[in-house]
């Protein structure tokens, strides 16, 4: 039987930087308030002519040189993102893969809002388990500035732009491999974090509204209670499920939404500080690419060696939820 490894990590974060400082200067709020209550300090945004696509070719291109793996060889690209480059079609990931010049694999987009990485792995192992593919490129990745209310307060302070990704391909040997991934998603919480016009579902019943149509709205207060704790049962589930203690995690990779969350969650699992990876501060919610990022992170800081295992959590719109037991296996070793 085929199992699926992760193989290696990339990604990238555009040039400008948005301080809480300059997000004061632009909405009623302070660096301490936003310091206090999200534990962000400032966010990455994209240049107006820089799209999802190619922030993710960037996060592709170093996944893809790290893991020792000819691209040629790639057979699917997967985008988790939010915040396509084109709202109905062409599918970012196809657009991706054009730009790596990856040929005809296949290449498709999942929408699940920040939990989409955890399912675009979930994805690609199985693929990889069933034997259709060998070789996947994974890609979360999100301009979210564009879909963000710069006058809302409640929401603008969140949310920041970048890519990362990673490739996931069949191995023979299991201690390589991808020990488990859970999703889940939950309809009747929809409301709490949308895009509520631009759709066919919007009011308005059109697709071509003005620019601010396609704006996050979030329900921030009742959003944090509800991801506080599925969260924690999430992870509680795939750690009992595998037999494995929350001592055994080297790397706790949340979603960077808001540092409380993290906190809350952390504690909770009775994890040290040492194994939570934390990159809210910098990066802020990058919703899709948030966890990639963080895991490029610690592999850049050389944190993060080869076997050691990684615990992924995710939570956002739809409401969606996801972990993921990740051994990171390389098959490039320096
Ligand atoms: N600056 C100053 N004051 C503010 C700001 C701000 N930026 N934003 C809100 N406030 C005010 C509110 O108006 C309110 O004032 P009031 O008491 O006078 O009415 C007060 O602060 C408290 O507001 P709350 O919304 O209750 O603040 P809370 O502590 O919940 O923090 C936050 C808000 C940071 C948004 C938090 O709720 C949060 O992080 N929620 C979860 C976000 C999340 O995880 N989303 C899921 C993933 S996102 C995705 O899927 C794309």
């Amino acid at each position: 039987m085929a199992y699926a490894a992760f193989r290696s990590i990339g990604a990238y974060a555009p040039e400008k930087i948005l301080t809480n400082e300059d997000l004061s200067q632009m909405v009623d709020t302070t660096d301490e308030w936003i310091t206090k209550r999200t534990g962000i300090k400032e966010r990455h945004i994209a240049a107006e002519n820089e799209t999802t696509s190619d922030m993710g070719v960037k996060a592709a291109k170093k996944a893809i040189e790290r893991s020792g793996i000819d691209p040629a060889q790639i057979d699917m690209v997967v985008c988790a993102t939010i915040s396509p480059d084109y709202f109905c079609m062409p599918s970012t990931a196809t657009i991706i893969s054009n730009k790596l010049g990856l040929g005809n694999v296949t290449a498709f987009d999942i929408s699940a809002a920040c939990t989409g990485f955890v399912y675009i792995l979930s994805i690609a192992k199985a693929f990889i388990e069933s034997g259709m593919k060998k070789n996947v490129l994974i890609v979360g990745a999100e301009k979210l500035s564009a879909i963000t209310d710069y006058t809302d307060r409640g929401t603008c302070i969140l949310f920041g732009d970048g890519a990362g990704a990673a490739i996931i391909s069949a191995t023979e040997k299991k201690e390589e491999a991808i020990i488990d991934v859970h999703t889940g998603a939950d309809g009747t919480y929809a409301d709490l974090l949308m895009t509520p016009n631009g759709g066919t579902g919007s009011p308005h019943d059109s697709l071509t509204q003005e620019a601010g149509s396609c704006f996050m709205q979030m329900k921030g207060n009742e959003t944090f209670k509800v991801a506080v704790r599925t969260l924690t049962k999430d992870v509680v589930d795939i750690l009992k499920a595998n037999n494995i203690e929350s001592s055994d995690i080297k790397h706790f990779v949340p979603h960077q939404a808001n540092y409380r969350i993290i906190k809350a969650v952390g504690d909770a699992l009775g994890m040290k500080e040492e194994q939570v990876v934390l990159t809210v501060a910098k990066y802020g919610n990058t919703s899709g690419a948030s966890i990639p990022m963080a895991i490029n992170d610690i592999y850049e800081s050389g944190e993060l060696k080869a076997g050691e295992l990684l615990l992924l959590d995710a939570f956002g719109g739809g409401l969606t939820w996801g972990s993921a037991l990740v051994p990171f296996s390389p098959l490039l070793r320096f």
